[in-house]
């Protein structure tokens, strides 16, 4: 299965393709060129888009006094309720603390306390001070600069902007061996060709733009995720999608990407209240205010549904210092009208990370040979049911590391792709708002059987929008439609609560459910779904 799209004009090659230039991505295309290997990286829009440079809380890491990658996969498994892979958070809490350092000496700057160590924070649903952050809560973009300085300072990688990736190219056998690419460029390379390569590295981060508003940037349509379940690849987790408890309040008809109050603002104090101004969280969590974030969102969700107001409120106007310590987020309020040295943040919860994404085991290697995910689009399994706060930068920097070294070992000769590629379809630009509406309304932080179904059935409706023109906008939308159809899927047959999947029918956590939902589309476009149990 393909999405819709002319024939291919151009043939470009290299040993790997790259897609996304992410942390996820970055990291892997640098450590490729390490050990020797022609790197293509092709990016959607410019080549610093992405959720990498807005993230703001930091990156979590067990460097900090008394703190252990013990106790560091402790929080995470708590956060994760049940449905961690052990194996894939021990990867990532003991290889994390190293990644950093790999990261510092590539450049990354982080901000220090008075006596010149690394300064560590707290988020929900951590037990020790671990968050490294940059400028304040601007540590995304410092990441982002970072790894982007090292990137083009390698002649080594070659980096095409304003490149979609379509869908992937399949030998005989149905392992990957390249990519159908848009190009918006000049001269030779421009409008579709094809990228050849020997592995394939999917790492194009999220999905949030499933739902009509998401802390995540308009990239975010979860391409990857779409392109490996066409090639025969399997997903898992997609149900849990984690929800944001503090996004900056402004309106409920605005749509698309909207900012973030970080976490790290209630690490350094910062109280929820509801609408009579009284604390909500206490008593509801050991934690409070820091509980793991699905916890702190139905909260808030459940206060908006009581009250008939439309937010809570975050009061941060005991931090002192605010300006300085989260300069972005002041700005953001600022330009929103409101001081939060002195005024509450009125603040609701938004679509933020896919937990789930492209099954990989512990080398990145999804179900098709010669096809690897890192980052957001990934499923390692070390988030389970919920990430806990910071723990995808560090995912980024550590499987990209372990994603390279693999290819490394195991590249294999270059195969040609098969001359049928399977049937192709496109859906119309026009589904966008009624599907993120529809997500919205009945797949969002709450869900039930009645308004998941309801949703699948405005799904179903919208599948009959085709359209034989080929764009940017209708391939996004062709994905956000085969994403939203797996979410909701997934979402009906999970019959519990657990982490960022509640079940308003099914309020318990059961037993039963310690399992993770797989699914796949074959060739045919039909979708298959199993469960297995989680180690
Ligand atoms: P991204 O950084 O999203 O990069 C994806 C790349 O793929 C982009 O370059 C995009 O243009 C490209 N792309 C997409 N589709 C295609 C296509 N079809 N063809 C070619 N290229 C494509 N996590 C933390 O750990 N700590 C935090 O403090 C934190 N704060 C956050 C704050 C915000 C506002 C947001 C949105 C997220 C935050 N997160 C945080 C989550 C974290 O930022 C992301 O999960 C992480 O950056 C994802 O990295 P990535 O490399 O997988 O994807
Ligand atoms: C935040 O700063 O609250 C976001 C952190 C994260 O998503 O990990």
């Amino acid at each position: 299965m393909k999405l819709r799209a002319g024939e291919p004009g151009w043939t470009v090659q290299a040993d790997v393709i790259v897609i996304g230039s992410g942390v996820a991505g970055l990291t892997t295309a640098l450590n490729l060129r390490a050990g020797g290997l022609s790197v293509l990286l092709v990016t959607k829009s410019h080549i610093d888009e992405g959720s990498t440079k807005w993230a703001q809380g930091g990156i979590a890491a067990a460097l900090g006094p008394g703190d252990t990658p013990g106790q560091h996969k402790k929080d995470t498994l708590i956060a994760g309720a049940g449905l961690c892979d052990t194996d894939a958070v021990d990867v990532l809490v003991s290889e994390g603390p190293e990644a950093v350092r790999r990261l510092i000496a590539r450049g990354a700057v982080f901000d220090k306390s008075e006596t010149g160590e690394i300064a560590l924070t707290r988020e929900g649903g951590h037990l020790r001070n671990r968050i490294l952050h940059a400028g304040g809560d601007a540590t995304g973009a410092e990441v982002s600069r970072a790894l982007l300085a090292a990137v083009q300072n390698d002649a080594g990688i070659e980096v095409i902007e304003h490149a979609l990736a379509i869908d992937a190219l399949l030998s005989e056998t149905g392992s990957v061996c390249g990519v159908t690419l848009h190009v918006i460029g000049a001269g030779s390379r421009d409008g579709v060709g094809r990228a050849l390569a020997r592995a394939v590295v999917i790492a194009t981060g999220g999905l949030g733009q499933v739902y009509s508003q998401t802390t995540n940037p308009s990239v975010s349509t979860g391409d990857g995720v779409a392109l490996a379940l066409r090639a025969g690849a399997a997903v898992a987790d997609v149900e849990f999608i984690q929800f944001h408890p503090t996004v900056l309040w402004r309106d409920s008809s605005t749509g698309g990407q909207q900012p973030l109050i970080s976490e790290a603002v209630r690490g350094e104090g910062a109280l929820l209240l509801n609408h009579r101004g009284e604390r909500f969280m206490v008593g509801k969590h050991p934690l409070a205010e820091l509980a793991p974030r699905d916890i702190v969102a139905k909260e808030i969700f459940s206060q908006i549904k009581e009250s008939g107001s439309q937010h809570v409120w975050l009061d941060a106007t005991a931090i002192k210092d605010f300006r300085e310590r989260f300069p972005t987020i002041y700005s953001s309020c600022k330009a929103n009208g409101i001081d939060p040295t002195s005024q509450l943040i009125p603040v609701s919860p938004a679509s933020h990370y896919a937990s789930g994404g492209v099954l990989v085991d512990l080398n990145g290697q999804t179900t098709v040979p010669g096809l690897y995910a890192c980052g957001e689009t990934a499923c390692t399994g070390a988030h389970g049911a919920n990430r806990l706060a910071s723990n995808s930068l560090l995912e980024g920097l550590v499987f990209g590391a372990r994603i390279s070294t693999h290819i490394l070992a195991h590249l294999p000769d270059q195969s040609q792709p098969s001359a049928n590629q399977g049937s192709d379809f496109l859906l119309s630009p026009t589904i966008e708002l009624p599907l993120q509406l529809a997500m919205s309304q009945g797949a969002g932080v709450m869900r039930s059987e009645n308004s998941l179904k309801e949703t699948l059935s405005v799904l179903q409706q919208l599948s009959e929008y085709t359209t034989t023109e080929p764009s940017l906008e209708a391939w996004e939308a062709s994905n956000l439609y085969l994403l939203a159809t797996a979410i909701v899927q997934a979402a009906l047959v999970r019959t519990e609560s657990r982490g960022s999947h509640w079940r308003t029918d099914f309020p318990d956590t059961s037993d039963q459910w310690h399992k993770r939902i797989i699914q796949n589309l074959d060739r045919t476009g039909k979708w298959h779904s199993s469960t297995e149990e989680v180690k």
